[in-house]
């Protein structure tokens, strides 16, 4: 085994259970602000807790959310410019405490004022922060990062492995977007470099990658790994001009385009043969390890500048059996959700897990991008022929996509930020699990007629008149992740969402901070809440960035000519040349 080789992470020989496991880990619930490890149940069901009991356990955030923040629409705009100046605060707060107590180690630990090497040990808090700073105009504290991004060593102890996915999406990510706002060609050196040592790992039959990083890997690699390189290995390829970046991010596209998804309804499952590049399971899911993937899709599609149509045919298919067969609707609260299943979905075969992850929570975000950008209301004027999306469109067909997005994007959203508004902490769980009688949102029928319609009375009622009735689960609850409250803000301009951004930032300063930085929580639902010794480097890439942005005036990420990656790393829409077109063979 060669250095190269550690630097990928190592599996065992039952590659697809031990994954299980290992893959998605704490350090995964990225998109969620300071989430517990303990995995908690909310029950919304008669059967286990009176609906009234909820309430009482589960009382919103200070109980008086409506007295404590005014609306966003009555707020000054010079409010606006003080709150995004505390965001600021906020990352240098966290900053200075890294920069003191942990670096160039990867996390500081904020109890204890120690470090952690989580991540390849070659400082993911500084790599992850870069892009903030610039963005937050941090002149000094960039120019303190630079030398040690210059004298960065890509390499790990005997025995021990990089995660890939994790590396790309915070290491090469946070490079090549810090490139892309500000030219500092060490930046890009260290993320060709870096790709250069990872690169053995697509040394597989099907091009996707090996997981252990050895020619003889496992066979079974997880849909959220394989398929979640595509932005920074296009990115990469832009600014180096080097065909074989393109070739790494093409070979995916290309694999999953020709992938066969008769046996899984038109979403891409979890497993995935290594060495054929086809499915291997039936497990449906936009939780942890997929999620990632499906954002690629039509992320990937943006990033090309609408120019790869097959990303689009693929985002189109998955959100199409997701939201015919994965979203569900609680009894009691009506509260939008989503789950995993295995497929067949439809009649409840599949048994749906109803168990709600926060993970998913990048949904509503990805769904409301997706209709502000996509002309879901015409696709054939972009050459896509809905009949021939694959099964479950055709419960769609003649319906208008756009607002059926949209609707599933609020509700969805309202569902997330509720998880935080339930919690005395004001901040959300990583998961929920709903003890449930849930119906699929599609078939919520004549019983969820009081609040409004049903999903199908408000779809005929507005293809027949127009009427924009919406159905259950999408009206206004009294809290998700930031990327999609973000994302809702940018496309629906309701100030709502941005309010709802104050309140969780609020909650992250009264509850988190510590003398040297903010701490994850052990549990969201007492208070006060206990601290962990745990200060996530996502913290500096996605919760105060996008924070920040949402609170910002000014806002310079234009979401026509910026895509961001997984880990709110923005990238730049790629235009290729003609001469580029030509020597990466792109059609
Ligand atoms: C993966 O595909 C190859 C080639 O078709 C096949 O020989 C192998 O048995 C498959 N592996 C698994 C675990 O299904």
């Amino acid at each position: 085994m060669n250095q190269y080789q550690k630097l990928t992470e190592m599996y065992s020989t039952h590659p697809f259970s031990a994954s299980l496991r290992s893959v998605r880990h704490k350090p995964y619930f990225r998109s969620i602000l300071y989430s517990s490890l303990v995995i908690f149940s909310i029950y919304f069901l008669y059967k286990f807790v009176h609906p009234s009991t909820i309430y009482t356990q589960f009382k919103p955030f200070a109980g008086d959310l409506s007295e404590t923040y005014a609306p966003a629409d009555k707020v000054a705009p010079q409010v606006w410019q003080d709150r995004a100046k505390s965001v600021k605060a906020a990352f240098l707060h966290g900053y200075h405490g890294y920069e003191r107590y942990a670096q160039p180690h990867d996390e500081l630990l904020p109890l204890s004022n120690g470090y952690r090497n989580n991540f390849n040990g070659w400082g993911v808090s500084m790599y992850d922060s870069l892009d903030t700073m610039l963005l937050m105009d941090l002149e000094d504290e960039y120019a303190r990062a630079i030398p040690f991004i210059e004298k960065t060593v890509f390499s790990l102890p005997e025995g021990q492995f990089a995660p890939f996915f994790e590396t790309i999406i915070r290491y090469l990510g946070g490079l090549l977007s810090a490139y892309a706002l500000r030219k500092d060609e060490v930046l890009l050196r260290r993320a060709d470099e870096l790709a250069e040592k990872l690169d053995h790992v697509f040394a597989t039959p099907s091009g996707f990658l090996y997981l252990d990083g050895t020619v003889v890997g496992p066979e079974i690699g997880i849909l959220a790994e394989i398929a979640s390189l595509q932005l920074e290995y296009t990115t990469l390829a832009k600014f180096t001009g080097k065909k074989r970046w393109w070739d790494r991010a093409n070979t995916v596209i290309r694999a999953l385009e020709k992938a066969n998804l008769r046996d899984t309804g038109g979403m891409f499952p979890i497993g995935w043969n290594l060495s054929n590049a086809q499915p291997k399971d039936t497990h449906l899911s936009v939780g942890a390890q997929a999620d990632s993937a499906h954002e690629y899709l039509l992320k990937q599609y943006l990033l090309t500048a609408k120019t790869d149509k097959a990303n689009l045919e693929m985002y189109l298919r998955a959100t199409t059996h997701i939201i015919t067969n994965l979203l569900f609707l609680s009894p009691t609260r009506h509260l939008l959700y989503v789950t995993d299943a295995q497929f067949p979905t439809l009649d409840h075969k599949g048994r749906p897990s109803h168990r709600f992850e926060h993970l998913s929570c990048f949904l509503p975000g990805l769904l409301a991008l997706g209709a502000h950008t996509l002309p879901l209301d015409d696709l054939t004027s972009v050459g896509i022929d809905l009949e021939h999306l694959g099964t479950g469109i055709y419960l769609l067909a003649g319906y208008n996509l756009k607002t059926l997005h949209m609707w599933a994007a609020e509700g969805l959203a309202q569902t997330c930020w509720l998880t935080y508004a339930d919690m005395p902490t004001g901040l959300g769980p990583d998961e929920m699990l709903m003890h449930t009688v849930s119906d699929l949102w599609r078939e919520t029928g004549d019983s969820f007629k009081e609040g409004g319609y049903s999903w199908m009375d408000a779809i005929s009622k507005w293809k027949r008149s127009g009427a924009r009735g919406a159905p259950p689960g999408v009206g206004d609850k009294t809290p998700v992740t930031l990327e999609s409250l973000y994302l809702l803000w940018r496309t629906t301009g309701n100030s709502k969402w941005r309010d709802r951004g104050w309140r969780i930032f609020d909650s992250i300063e009264r509850n988190t901070k510590t003398p040297s930085g903010y701490a994850s929580l052990i549990t969201v639902e007492v208070m006060p809440p206990a601290k962990d010794d745990d200060m996530p480097s996502y913290f500096f890439a996605e919760t105060l960035k996008y924070l920040y942005l949402m609170f910002s005036d000014n806002d310079p990420i234009s979401l026509d000519e910026w895509v961001f990656n997984t880990e709110a790393h923005p990238l730049p829409v790629i235009r290729w040349s003609q001469s580029e077109k030509d020597a990466f063979n792109i059609p």
